[in-house]
């Protein structure tokens, strides 16, 4: 039964302006019949029980729906499920305001793709856009509104386990792909029941926790928060993302959700951001450990004045913002003002006109798992493994191979393999493992199988059927690496071999067949310390997790159906002591000289090299690519012209392939000192054999600019080194110069 209010509503939405675009005025009018107490309620949120993905919270859903004190649902989906909750709000509310429902839609929904880390590799922006774009099918045809995605955190730090959940370390890849991201969860037009609203997260510093451990406090200069943290966020701004995710850590001391310089100085103010800023899970109240706030009041009073619109899980803004408006502690235009953001997204959405529109049984049964979406996910996940290492040629495979032993135990792993924040990929029975991969390419005479061990127990019983097996094969390919709960939130090591008694097996196996040829393929969820082993294999494979199609394109790559183009968005260290090593890093007073690399009261250790074991952008292929020269248009850049760079790429080896052609740039000194280099381009280029194409990146001046001192957006004059480069592994050899008009 519609109530006299539910009627005026409907009257406002149909109203002479009802079929515009015109939502301010229509969340206006709406938001003259609310009451306070009905405002807040649009900023609170709780979670369903179709998934648990923080500490277990009490609540009463329909009670609070039906009290008007409910905004948003985290974790409820399917078309079941959310029908039934949208039903009590628009029935038996006074106002019948829609929900939304929001859910980690990470990498994927039903069809799950390589973690981000993973897909990151791949330097495709095309298909990243193409892999949210499915996501969002899948998860709006069960329901969804929202996804808390894209994580756009730059990490320099891979005992940090959500490293897995973003782009690597670099800020202009990283930038690039929180666009393509934010696009293909959106699309175009966020009316269309098969988008929905993807959220920046999380806001800000969070990948820069003090000693990789999550949660972990950080500690950060402004200038380092404006060239490296917050560009990514700002890049998403521009691309038009709808929310943003405040974050669990403090930065200089001040938890970031309850941080009013990031949230309204630079968010707001700086950026102009018209959407709303939703916490996470409980990180309101976190500020009272945090030794920020006294109390759960003193947490919804600094959230709420600081810039954060939702309280996601906390119970502090639907207890306490009334009281703190009525003393005066928190301005209603504050409420007003997150309450509006928040239904203009409902707006947005087109949840006033239809609240069931992302409610149809039927696109729910028909969409998940299309096979053109396992086609896609088979692509993408071969796109982002990355052949770090391919000695003597071991790959690609023979499927004329007599026998290939199959070792360890990711061979025949239907679970792992989907990574952390699987949002509802099945895993078992779904799930393509390594092993029905590479059964699509031999016969079952063919492929031996043993797993040797378990990823993390101690228990060795398994070894020797591992050995006998290997010694019976001409070729052996071992499939190890993390579980996929070792990466993820709250999923922080501090050391980043490869688990378990794996390095044991593998020694083992190498130490029985001296010559013979061995592959490893690696699944994980952050760079690991692979120093051992490549002495030990010939071949490594990183193909991260790589989803529901993982195993087909893992065999896909093995025997060179598909040749190997991802390249490392992070560095992989010698060494956990390194840790944070990364390519952008500054230069120090005491640089290793080129001359003499062992002289005294230099920058290194004495135990280790300073250089990783893989460089940012390293990839191999089973081609050959080879650089020309570089060439420069004019060694003279103004503040208004441009210079072009290029170079000639030629595939000289015998497979065609895809090469990710790579722009460096030095500003060799600054006001204040810069990084020894920074990625300024990149493109992802095809090659067929013998084939050669040239590159050309365009500069301008606004390409060199960078945050002062003084905190100036800017760019000085001087002269800067150039290269265009396989990888960050070179030493620069030509220069531009920057002089005014
Ligand atoms: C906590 C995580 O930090 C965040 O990334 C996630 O979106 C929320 N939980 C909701 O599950």
């Amino acid at each position: 039964m519609i109530s006299k209010i539910q009627y005026i509503i409907c009257f406002i939405l149909t109203s002479s302006f009802g079929f515009s675009q015109d939502y301010e005025a229509k969340v206006d009018s709406l938001m003259n019949l609310m009451t306070l107490q009905e405002k807040i309620g649009q900023t609170v949120m709780y979670g369903g029980s179709w998934d648990q993905t923080g500490p277990i919270v009490g609540t009463n859903n329909g009670k609070l729906i039906r009290e008007g004190n409910m905004g948003a649902m985290l974790n409820a989906f399917t078309v079941k499920g959310t029908s039934d909750l949208q039903k009590i709000a628009i029935e038996e509310t006074r106002l019948g305001i829609p929900l939304l429902f929001g859910y980690d839609v990470i990498h994927g929904h039903r069809t799950i793709f390589p973690i981000n880390l993973g897909m990151s590799a791949s330097w495709d922006l095309k298909m990243i856009e193409e892999s949210s774009r499915i996501a969002a099918e899948e998860a709006s045809a069960e329901g969804l509104h929202w996804t808390f995605a894209p994580m756009v955190d730059i990490s320099r730090e891979p005992r940090w386990g959500r490293i897995s959940e973003g782009a690597g370390e670099d800020v202009f890849l990283g930038s690039e792909i929180a666009k393509a991201y934010v696009k293909g969860f959106q699309g175009d037009d966020l009316s269309q029941p098969n988008t929905i609203l993807a959220c920046a997260k999380h806001y800000v510093a969070y990948g820069a926790p003090q000693a990789g451990r999550d949660y972990h406090t950080v500690n950060m200069g402004e200038g380092e928060l404006r060239n490296v943290y917050l560009p990514p966020f700002k890049a998403t701004v521009d691309a038009g993302v709808e929310t943003f995710m405040s974050a669990f850590n403090e930065l200089n001391g001040i938890p970031t959700s309850g941080n009013k310089f990031t949230l309204r100085d630079i968010l707001r103010d700086e950026w102009d951001f018209n959407g709303f800023v939703v916490s996470d899970y409980t990180s309101i109240n976190e500020m009272i450990p945090h030794g920020f706030a006294k109390d759960s009041i003193d947490a919804a009073k600094i959230g709420m004045n600081a810039g954060v619109d939702m309280d996601m899980m906390g119970h502090v803004y639907r207890l306490h913002l009334k009281n703190l408006v009525d003393e005066g502690k928190v301005s209603e235009d504050y409420i007003n003002d997150a309450c509006r953001r928040i239904l203009m997204a409902k707006f947005k959405l087109g949840l006033f006109e239809d609240p069931y529109r992302y409610i149809d049984e039927e696109r729910e049964n028909t969409t998940k798992y299309k096979p053109e979406f396992l086609t896609k996910a088979r692509e993408i996940a071969a796109a982002s493994s990355v052949l770090l290492q391919n000695k003597n040629q071991t790959l690609p495979l023979s499927i004329e191979t007599k026998k290939i032993a199959f070792i360890g135990p990711l061979v025949k792993d239907e679970y792992d393999i989907l990574g952390n924040w699987a949002a509802k990929g099945d895993r078992k029975g779904k799930a393509v493992s390594v092993f029905e991969g590479v059964s699509e390419y031999l016969n079952p005479s063919q492929i031996l199988y043993s797993k040797g061990c378990e990823i993390l127990k101690d228990d060795d019983s398994g070894f020797d059927e591992a050995i006998s097996i290997s010694k019976q094969a001409d070729e052996i390919v071992l499939v190890m690496g993390e579980g996929h709960h070792m990466s993820g939130e709250a999923a922080s090591r501090t050391n980043l071999k490869i688990p378990g008694i794996q390095p044991e097996l593998i020694k083992k196996i190498r130490e029985a067949n001296p010559n013979k040829k061995i592959t490893l393929v690696l699944m994980n969820g952050r760079p690991l310390n692979l120093s051992d082993e490549v002495n030990q294999v010939d071949a490594i494979l990183e193909v991260w997790f790589p989803g529901t199609m993982g195993g087909a394109a893992t065999a896909d790559l093995l025997f060179g159906k598909v040749n190997p183009s991802g390249k490392l968005t992070v560095t992989f260290p010698r060494n956990v002591g390194q840790v944070p090593i990364y390519y952008n890093m500054k230069n120090t007073g005491r640089p290793i000289p080129e001359t003499n690399p062992n002289e005294d009261y230099k920058s290194n250790y004495i135990d280790s090299p300073n250089t990783p074991l893989f460089v940012f952008g390293h990839g191999l292929s089973y081609s050959n690519f080879e650089y020309s020269d570089l060439i420069l248009s004019s060694h003279d850049l103004t503040f208004s012209n441009s210079i072009k760079a290029s170079v000639v790429v030629t595939n000289k080896g015998e497979f065609d392939g895809h090469e990710v052609v790579q722009l460096y740039i030095h500003d060799k000194v600054g006001s204040v000192t810069r990084p020894v280099k920074e990625l300024k381009g990149f493109q992802k280029i095809f090659l067929k054999k013998g084939e050669n194409k040239t590159v050309t990146f365009t500069i301008t001046a606004e390409d060199l600019k960078f945050y002062n001192s003084k905190m100036i957006y800017g760019v000085e004059p001087g002269y800067f080194e150039i290269a265009i480069k396989p990888s960050s592994e070179f030493k620069f050899k030509q220069t531009f110069k920057l002089v005014n008009d």
